[in-house]
């Protein structure tokens, strides 16, 4: 599918090039072979537009509206050739606008496609052939005048409604988008995010984290200039046990910068949630505040700033959160190892950029918490040992079966995986992204081997169970795209939710109780590792195919191109909870929508005048 919709990508322009300069170049004498070129782009393009629909109707109504009469006008002038005449000049004008226009269609409409898309792509050919046709002349200037103007006046809309107002609070900003019904007819009255907090008795565990910023020096030598939490890359590791009350306090001393602390993955009350603008205010310089919540789940989880988090987070401003079982000290050796990548290029695996190794005795059981803390998804190999996937983005998995090298894992933006095995007699060497030069190497002896592998599909690992969900009772569709759109009055190549960007999404309305269900489509080139705030979702099909293996429940699922997701979740946390692609950049060009709770309202916003930018 990948292959498919970059090669459709392609193939629009080309044929869009080729029937635009078939007309000029009908007399030269290149012009055969260029409308023959044309002709075979087209259909081309009709043939993988077709396989495309194979996977989903989503893929395709936008590529309908103009392959279809693209295809027959191609085909008059695919006849016109073999009878070696010349095609009738109205066709080949006619194959020219509308090629160009399913370039139109591409970057700008896409899913779904409405009249009035339809009408502002073919609106200004109606307008040249109303124009070519009349006879008087003021009759012409008026039809170009008018397009002229419902052209201007169209761009001018979207760029205005584009752009952030001073203050955008998540209550009132415009029924259109739906906020306007976060409070809504038969709900309780609003209760306000900052009062859904955490326990109010006194912590277990304590800790204070500072943001400042600081020069590191990486175990390699290189430096680092970070936006830290204590001044240390990554952040400090909280370890804290089940049942802890924890506190955290967040002091900021960077300089002019704001910063907030999300716990990824892990489902806090919403107003500890650390979202600037949504859940809190960014802390200011000189700021702190203090999050509170019990660990009621164990496993593998990682903090980080949610305040210019695409900046924020490659800067350094993370680190891991680990909650284990009980108090005592477990018989494993435990190792948390977040893999991220900083500007200089130098990548870290733990705490290291270079090959790291650490004795651990035959015979000793080994955790690994791997967590991707970067952008993009990394490879993982663990060779020298069998082994199993204990947990993926904390949540153990059922009857996890023995891997052995020749499995990889595909870890995406955001998500972990706890991989468990019994220390061999020799090493064991783990590997990111093929690097066997850097990476962990445990134990003593020889570098074991890497055979070339294939990557874990989570969808078919383990045993399954049955789930928790009879029916569903909110059905919502998210199609992934990119598409030309208005950013905050700057015109992008933005990433896209049903055709909208941050924060003109409209939100998933849920009520409390809620069993929901989500199709996620992914129409783009890109993967994109969609990010749930404040639950975890049980996955149900990829691509139309049912989860076989153990149920997994995620917070941070890849969907890659051309991939159908369907997942579910229980709205069982009351609270307004971002939704958004993990990939942080594209979250910061559009990628974000909000799951809110009616009833729920925030006194935060968003905006040039207040001090929150949530990515
Ligand atoms: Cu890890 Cu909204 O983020
Ligand atoms: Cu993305």
């Amino acid at each position: 599918m990948s292959v498919l919709l970059v090669l459709d990508l392609l193939l629009v322009v080309v044929v869009g090039g080729l029937w635009a300069a078939a007309w000029p170049l009908r007399s030269a004498k290149a012009g055969a072979a260029v409308l023959i070129a044309a002709v075979l782009a087209t259909a081309a393009r009709a043939t993988v537009v077709a396989l495309l629909g194979g996977a989903g109707w989503w893929f395709v109504p936008d590529r309908l509206v103009t392959a279809v009469p693209l295809t027959l006008l191609s085909g008059v002038v695919g006849v016109a050739l073999v009878r070696r005449r010349t095609p009738p000049a109205p066709v080949l004008i006619a194959a020219a606008y509308v090629a160009v226009a399913g370039i139109a269609m591409q970057f700008l409409v896409g899913y779904p496609v409405t009249v009035g898309a339809v009408a502002a792509v073919f609106g200004p050919g109606v307008a040249a052939l109303l124009v070519w046709r009349l006879p008087a002349r003021a009759a012409r200037v008026a039809v170009v005048a008018t397009a002229a103007v419902a052209l201007l006046a169209a761009g001018v809309t979207a760029a205005v409604g584009s752009r952030l107002p001073d203050r955008l609070d998540h209550n009132t900003h415009g029924a259109d988008s739906g906020h306007a019904a976060h409070v809504g007819p038969g709900s309780a009255p609003g209760v306000s995010v900052a009062d859904l907090r955490g326990p109010s008795r006194p912590p277990t565990r304590k800790f204070t984290l500072t943001a400042r910023a600081a020069t590191v020096t990486l175990p390699s030598g290189a430096t680092v200039d970070a936006w830290t939490f204590d001044s240390q890359l990554p952040g400090p590791e909280l370890r804290v046990t089940r049942g802890d009350v924890v506190e955290v306090t967040l002091r900021n001393e960077l300089p002019g910068i704001g910063v907030t602390l999300h716990w990824h993955g892990y489902d806090v009350p919403a107003g500890e949630d650390g979202v600037a603008g949504v859940t809190q205010d960014a802390v200011p310089p000189g700021g702190t505040f203090t999050y509170r919540f019990e660990a009621k789940d164990v496993g593998s989880y990682w903090y980080h700033s949610h305040e210019m988090s695409s900046e924020a987070v490659r800067k350094g401003l993370y680190g891991t959160l680990v909650v284990t079982p009980d108090g005592t000290e477990s018989a494993e050796t435990d190792i948390t190892l977040p893999v991220h990548r900083f500007d200089t290029g130098a990548t870290m695996l733990g705490g290291s950029d270079r090959r790291e190794t650490r004795d651990v005795p035959a015979g000793r059981r080994v955790r690994l918490r791997l967590v991707n803390t970067d952008n993009d998804a990394h490879r993982v190999a663990v060779g020298g040992t069998p082994y199993t996937v204990s947990a993926i983005d904390g949540r153990d998995l059922n009857g996890p079966t023995v891997l052995t090298a020749e499995t990889t894992l595909r870890l995406p933006a955001g998500g972990r995986y706890d991989v468990v095995f019994t220390m061999p007699a020799g090493a064991v060497h783990v590997m990111v992204d093929g690097q066997d030069s850097d990476g962990l190497l445990l134990g003593a002896g020889a570098m074991p081997a890497h055979p070339a592998g294939t990557d874990l599909d989570i969808t078919r690992y383990g045993t399954p169970a049955p789930g928790p969900f009879g029916r569903y009772n909110k059905d919502y569709t998210l199609v992934l795209d990119r598409l030309v759109r208005f950013l905050d009055g700057v015109p992008s190549y933005a990433y896209t939710v049903n055709g909208g960007v941050y924060p003109d999404i409209p939100p998933l309305m849920v009520d409390r109780g809620d069993a929901v269900r989500t199709t996620v489509v992914n129409r783009g080139t890109e993967s994109h590792p969609m990010h749930l705030h404040g639950h975890h979702v049980l996955v149900l099909s990829r691509n139309g195919r049912p989860v076989t293996g153990s149920p997994l429940w995620l917070d941070t699922f890849d969907v890659l191109p051309g991939e159908v997701w369907q997942v579910a979740f229980r709205a069982d946390n009351p609270g307004i909870w971002l939704d958004h692609c993990h990939n942080l950049p594209h979250a910061k060009q559009g990628m974000v929508l909000h799951v809110a709770y009616r009833g729920v309202t925030s006194p935060f916003a968003v905006g040039r005048h207040t001090p929150n930018h949530p990515e």
